[in-house]
């Protein structure tokens, strides 16, 4: 099957009133514990690679034949490949040009990754980049607000990309006014939301709410959505591990968000904790081992459990096999006829479970 692209997936998951997990892949057995749950489960998926993996650990190549490779094998369930977090022209270009069938243009964040950039800047970059993408049939995700926690101000760094430092009150959450404009004006066909932390979880919900609210036809995007679960900090730290005890996003919120209009939940550092977790225990549990297979094998093993968890809690099992791709150059059709233009969808209801 064709790779699918995220504003099919989004549209469909938004029509049938569920969220679809992005889970981030940095090497092949990741891609396969992910697509062995989703066969399962029957589930859409949407595998993406952070620009640091792209740029220098896999390599841009290595993952497109990854998940090539993955498609193949999985013929009967669609996979969206995304490229996160480009913070500039030519990380998008590079993703496009890769035959990602979907990229990110995070313009909240200036080229670094790291400084918070102006709503203009946000514009200026994301409307052109929107443009070109939208000429080949790729999709694209914006980011407004940047991600951090709305009591604190703390920043919300997350491997390679992320703000640092304290943020003022008015740069964290995303401003529902603001996302009516944003769309508008750049067209972007999914929007990554600062929503605030699991601390302050009916703010959390209220600022979901009300950016829906403003943005009905706009598909939503959660990112730092791990639910860093308890079980899997503790598996690490009785196998030798020194994880601090922290929190992430309880899976409950994210299925409130869902029923609020989230459809895209990103998901990186709870993969890293079941596969890491359950290779510490496999060496302390095997000292004689020294086949690597056999660790990545328990690693994969947790990861599968972890990964049909998150596709039934979100409500994207049993959707995979109802999805037929429609090609690149068909959606660029769409995109030149004003199809997709996101203001049409203001017209089109969306269930809202
Ligand atoms: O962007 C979010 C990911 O968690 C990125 O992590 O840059 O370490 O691959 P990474
Ligand atoms: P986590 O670090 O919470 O898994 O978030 C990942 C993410 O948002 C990737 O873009
Ligand atoms: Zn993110």
């Amino acid at each position: 099957m064709p790779l699918v692209t995220l504003r099919q997936l989004l549209d469909y998951a938004a029509e049938q009133g569920f969220g679809v997990p992005a889970f981030n892949i940095a090497k092949m057995e990741q891609g396969l514990a992910i697509m062995n749950a989703a066969r399962a489960c029957d589930a859409p998926v949407i595998l993406q690679a952070s620009l640091n993996v792209r740029r220098t650990y896999a390599g841009d190549r290595m993952i497109v034949a990854i998940v090539n490779a993955l498609a193949a094998m999985y013929p009967d369930d669609p996979i969206c490949l995304h490229q996160d977090h480009g913070h500039d022209e030519q990380s998008c270009a590079s993703a496009i040009s890769a035959e990602s069938t979907s990229i990110m243009m995070d313009g909240s964040l200036m080229a670094d990754g790291k400084t918070s950039a102006s709503y203009a800047h946000d514009v200026d970059i994301t409307a052109p980049v929107a443009q070109i993408a939208h000429w080949t049939g790729t999709s694209i995700e914006g980011e407004l607000g940047v991600l951090g926690s709305l009591e604190t101000g703390e920043s919300g760094e997350e491997g390679g990309s992320g703000a640092t430092g304290k943020l003022q009150q008015e740069q964290l959450p995303t401003n529902p006014d603001q996302a009516a404009e944003f769309v508008a004006v750049t067209k972007v066909d999914a929007l990554a939301i600062a929503c605030g932390t699991s601390h302050g979880a009916h703010k959390f919900t209220r600022q979901i709410e009300a950016i829906r609210g403003r943005v009905p036809y706009i598909r939503l995007v959660m990112h730092g959505s791990s639910s860093v679960p308890q079980h899997l900090q503790d598996l690490i730290n009785a196998f030798g591990g020194e994880m601090p005890q922290t929190g992430g996003v309880p899976v409950e919120a994210i299925e409130r968000g869902i029923r609020h209009g989230v459809r895209k939940v990103n998901i990186d550092t709870d993969c890293r904790m079941a596969m890491s977790g359950a290779m510490r225990r496999f060496a302390r549990e095997n000292p004689a081992s020294f086949d690597p297979r056999d660790f990545i094998l328990s690693g994969m093993d947790e990861m599968d459990t972890l990964v049909r968890d998150r596709f039934e809690r979100y409500g994207a099992a049993g959707h995979g096999r109802k999805i037929k791709p429609v090609p690149l150059a068909d959606m660029a059709q769409r995109y030149a006829d004003g199809t997709l233009d996101p203001r049409r969808g203001a017209a089109c209801a969306e269930r809202s479970s």
